[in-house]
């Protein structure tokens, strides 16, 4: 870390601990600065974001967690739960939302732990990320392997947007409303996507039309990785973005999930990428963003190592907060001890901004010092 930083991250350092053990009725609050609530408890991460800034993370829920040897994090977990509230302003069901769990089976819905969520950001003053509609991945059996007409793929599509969006119209801020439909040269994904190789890339458009239907005031997004740079698929998705606009389709953000690979470096050109997203009158967001190493063979990260990742989460929360529309950096879980890496990337891991124990890393305090940088810089 810059030794610029030391005394605000040794700040941070002590207020991460109080608000863990305080009471919620301890200490001033902050109820009366603008876009802050009185959720947020002085030292947190919410409480150093700018006004109007939220600082979000996935709740760890389904998907890899069910094949590990805890329960549900989100429902089990009281000290998770505890700062999943204190430090952040803004949630993203990890898997909650996505087809196979809240559309198991034909015309059955399952909202119990979507609306678990949905009620906790409400008991907590957060924000909530709607994560997914329109995806490859994580559907459930009954549609992939069903034997659909087009036209009764159609409705399923828009019985699904209009029963799920609907459902939470008012309360979720903004939408993956489309997630990964490029693939990495910046082809859409034609096969793989059941919607778009069934009824063809015009569907995109209707998603986010039944969305906007279903619910007026939320934000509807494209989402996708690999579109942090200036690339192939970033240039795909600018495209597609234009001539959605210019066929008044509602389409209002573009987000990139920024699950960073130490070893590839850093994405150079991702605030210029979000500028020009943002010159198109569109919303921007970091929906997904974690870091991760390949570990040394005890597993704990050298200090460089951890250094070079508070580097990486820190300029990445730069970026958004130097896009006067980027005004959403969620990460992907916030503790190692839930993280989604070491399932998928073997030999690699470390990824968030806690330890297994909660005990923040210097990433943590990263974001902790560019979030109050740019707070009192009167972003
Ligand atoms: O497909 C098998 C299924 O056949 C089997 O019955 C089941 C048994 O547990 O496992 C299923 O696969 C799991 C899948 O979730 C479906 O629930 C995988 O093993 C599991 O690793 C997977 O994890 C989730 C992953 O999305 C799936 O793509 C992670 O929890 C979740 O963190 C991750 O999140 C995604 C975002 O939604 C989109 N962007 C990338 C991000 C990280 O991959």
């Amino acid at each position: 870390m810059k030794p610029v930083r030391l005394l605000t991250a040794l700040a941070a350092a002590t207020a991460l601990v109080l608000p863990l053990a305080a009471p919620a009725s301890a200490g001033p609050h902050h109820g009366d600065r603008p876009g802050h609530s009185r959720h947020d408890k002085p030292g947190t991460l919410r409480w150093a974001a700018p006004d109007g800034f939220v600082i979000g993370t996935a709740v760890a829920g389904g998907g890899h967690h069910l094949e590990q040897d805890y329960p549900d994090p989100f429902t089990s977990d009281k000290r998770y739960r505890r700062i999943l509230a204190d430090q952040f302003s803004s949630v993203s069901p990890e898997n909650q939302m996505k087809w196979e769990y809240i559309h198991p089976e034909q015309g059955e819905y399952d909202f119990g732990m979507a609306d678990a969520i949905v009620e906790f950001a409400e008991r907590h003053g957060q924000d909530v990320r709607g994560h997914t509609l329109l995806w490859h991945s994580q559907n459930p059996e009954w549609l992939e392997e069903g034997d659909f007409s087009e036209e009764e793929l159609r409705e399923i599509l828009h019985d699904h947007i209009t029963t799920v969006v609907g459902r939470y119209a008012g309360r979720i801020d903004q939408w993956d409303v489309a997630n990964e439909i490029f693939d990495e040269s910046g082809q859409l994904r034609t096969e793989e996507n059941i919607w778009i190789r069934e009824l063809g890339p015009e569907i995109v458009a209707d998603a986010f039309r039944w969305a906007h239907e279903a619910d007026p005031e939320a934000e509807l997004y494209f989402n996708d990785y690999g579109v942090e740079d200036v690339n192939a698929k970033s240039d795909a998705y600018h495209e597609l973005v234009r001539e959605l606009l210019s066929e008044g389709v509602p389409v209002h953000g573009f987000s990139a999930q920024v699950h960073l690979s130490m070893q590839y470096g850093f994405p150079s050109s991702l605030q210029e990428n979000l500028q020009r997203f943002d010159d198109l009158g569109l919303g921007t967001a970091l929906t997904e963003v974690d870091v991760r190493m390949q570990l040394p063979e005890n597993g704990r990260p050298t200090w460089a190592q951890l250094e070079q990742q508070a580097d990486y989460y820190g300029r990445a929360l730069s970026a958004c907060l130097g896009v006067e529309g980027c005004d959403s950096f969620t990460i992907w879980g916030f503790t190692d001890k839930y993280s989604w890496v070491p399932v998928f990337f073997e030999g690699e891991g470390a990824a968030t901004v806690m330890w297994d124990n909660f005990g923040p890393k210097p990433a943590y305090f990263s974001l902790w010092s560019a979030l109050l940088e740019s707070r009192h810089g009167g972003r």
